[in-house]
C-alpha cells in the first residue's frame, strides 16, 4: 500500500448531508447553485433574489414568489438591526469585526422558523453591523438604512456614508451572490450541527460566524491583500513566495480542499472586476494578482506535485473587494454578508430532516488496566 502524505481529519469526502442547495464539483471546477452555474446566478441576480432561490427554491422568481414582499422584509429588518444598533452601540465595539459581529448577532431575538421574514432579518442584520463596525472604528456616526434601496446598493451606502453608482452595487452583487453558498464548508456544517439540536436560528448564524472567521476558511483575503503589497511589483514575487514557503508558511488564496483545478469563483471574480474597469472603476492591484497567482502555481506545483494547489475564492475577493473600495479588514465580514444566506438555507433543510447531527469519534487515548 502506498502510504498518503495526506493526513485526514477523518471526515474528509464523508457524506454528512444530503442537500439540494450547491453542489462543488472539485475535479471539473463547477459550482452549482439551486441547479444553476454559480456564474450564471451572479451576473444575473440581486442578492435578494439570490436569497429567495437558496430560501425557496430554484424556480422560486419563476413561481412569482414575491421578491418584492422580499425586498420590503430586507428593508424593515435593516432598520430594525439599526434600531438595536442605536440603542446599544457597545455591542459592536470589538476591535475584530467578526468579533464585533459574532457578538452584536447574538443580540438579535432568535427562534426555530424558517420563514423568509426570518432568515430575511438575519440576513439583514450581518450587513448593518458590518457596514457600521467600520463606522464606529472610524469614528463616525452609524448610518440609518434606507429601506428603499436595494441590499448591497444599502450595505456600500452604510459604509461610504453616500451612495454607489450602480456599477458597484451590481459588482457586490455579483460577489454576494457567488459567495452565498459552497456546498458543505465548515461554517455551513457548524450551522447545520447547531440546526440539528433544534437551538434557534440565532445561534446557528453565531456559531457559523465563528466557523468562518478562520484563516483556513473565510479569513484568507485580508492577507492576500496584505501579500500583494508586500511582493509589490510582479518581478519581486518570486523571491517573495520562495522565501515565505521555506519558512515553511502558506500562500494564502492558494489550495483548496475541494477543488482540484482552478476555484470557478476567481474567474467569476474576474470577470467581475473587468466589467467594474469597462465601466472606469480601478482594480489597482489586478495585474499583480495575475502574475503573483501565476507565479505561486509554478512554485508550488513544484514543492507539492501529489496536490494541485491554485487560486482559491480568496485570491480574487481581495482584488474585487478593493475595487469596491471595501477596506481590508472588513473582506471576512463581507464574505459573511453573503454567506449567512447560504447558511438560512441549511438551517432550513436541517430543520426538515429533523435528524440530530451526532458523529461518532475513535478513542485512542489511554484506558485504565481493566
Ligand atoms: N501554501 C503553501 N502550502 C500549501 C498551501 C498553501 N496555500 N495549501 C496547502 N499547502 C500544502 C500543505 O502545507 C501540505 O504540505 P505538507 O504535506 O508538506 O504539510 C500540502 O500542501 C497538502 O495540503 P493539505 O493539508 O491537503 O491542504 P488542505 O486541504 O488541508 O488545505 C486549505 C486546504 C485551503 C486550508 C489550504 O490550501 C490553505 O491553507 N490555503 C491557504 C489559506 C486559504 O487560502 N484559505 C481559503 C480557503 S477558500
Amino acid at each position: 500500500m502506498v502510504a498518503s502524505t495526506v493526513i485526514s481529519n477523518g471526515l474528509d469526502g464523508i457524506v454528512v448531508a444530503e442537500t439540494e442547495i450547491s453542489e462543488v464539483d472539485g475535479d471539473k471546477g463547477r459550482l452549482i447553485i439551486r441547479g444553476k452555474d454559480a456564474e450564471e446566478l451572479a451576473f444575473a441576480s440581486t442578492f435578494e433574489e439570490t436569497c429567495l432561490v437558496l430560501w425557496c427554491g430554484p424556480d422560486a422568481l419563476e413561481r412569482g414568489k414575491d421578491i418584492d414582499h422580499l425586498r420590503k422584509c430586507f428593508g424593515l429588518a435593516r432598520l430594525e438591526a439599526y434600531e438595536l444598533l442605536k440603542g446599544k452601540p457597545f455591542i459592536l465595539t470589538q476591535k475584530n469585526p467578526m468579533d464585533a459581529i459574532r457578538t452584536a448577532t447574538s443580540f438579535l431575538t432568535g427562534d426555530t422558523r424558517a420563514g423568509i421574514d426570518e432568515f430575511a432579518k438575519l440576513t439583514a442584520a450581518v450587513a448593518v453591523f458590518a457596514a457600521n463596525w467600520l463606522r464606529l472604528k472610524e469614528g463616525l456616526p452609524i448610518v440609518t438604512p434606507d429601506p428603499e434601496l436595494s441590499h448591497s446598493a444599502d450595505f456600500l451606502r452604510m459604509l461610504r456614508g453616500e451612495n454607489a453608482p450602480a456599477i458597484e452595487t451590481q459588482g457586490l452583487d455579483t460577489y454576494l451572490t457567488t459567495v452565498s453558498d459552497h456546498g458543505m464548508n465548515a461554517s455551513t456544517f457548524t450551522a447545520r450541527v447547531v440546526a440539528s439540536t433544534d437551538s434557534d436560528n440565532v445561534s446557528c448564524v453565531v456559531a457559523a460566524i465563528g466557523a468562518l472567521k478562520g484563516p483556513l476558511h473565510g479569513g484568507a483575503p485580508g492577507p492576500v491583500l496584505e501579500m500583494l503589497d508586500a511582493i509589490g511589483t510582479a518581478g519581486d514575487a518570486e523571491k517573495w513566495l520562495t522565501k515565505e514557503l521555506d519558512a515553511g508558511k502558506r500562500i494564502m488564496g492558494m489550495g483548496h480542499r475541494i477543488y482540484k483545478v482552478r476555484d470557478p469563483r476567481a474567474a467569476i471574480f474576474e470577470r467581475a472586476i473587468k466589467r467594474l474597469e469597462d465601466a472606469g472603476v480601478p482594480a489597482r492591484r489586478l495585474a499583480l494578482a495575475r502574475a503573483v497567482e501565476k507565479k505561486a502555481e509554478e512554485l508550488l506545483a513544484r514543492r507539492h506535485p501529489e496536490k494541485p494547489l491554485k487560486a482559491n475564492v480568496e485570491f480574487y475577493t481581495a482584488v474585487l473587494l478593493d475595487a469596491l473600495a471595501i477596506p481590508k479588514d472588513l473582506f471576512t465580514s463581507v464574505f459573511a454578508v453573503g454567506r449567512v444566506g447560504g447558511w438560512c438555507a441549511h438551517i432550513a433543510e436541517q430543520r426538515r430532516k429533523g435528524r440530530l447531527i451526532r458523529p461518532a469519534s475513535r478513542y485512542c487515548g489511554p484506558r485504565p488496566p481493566n
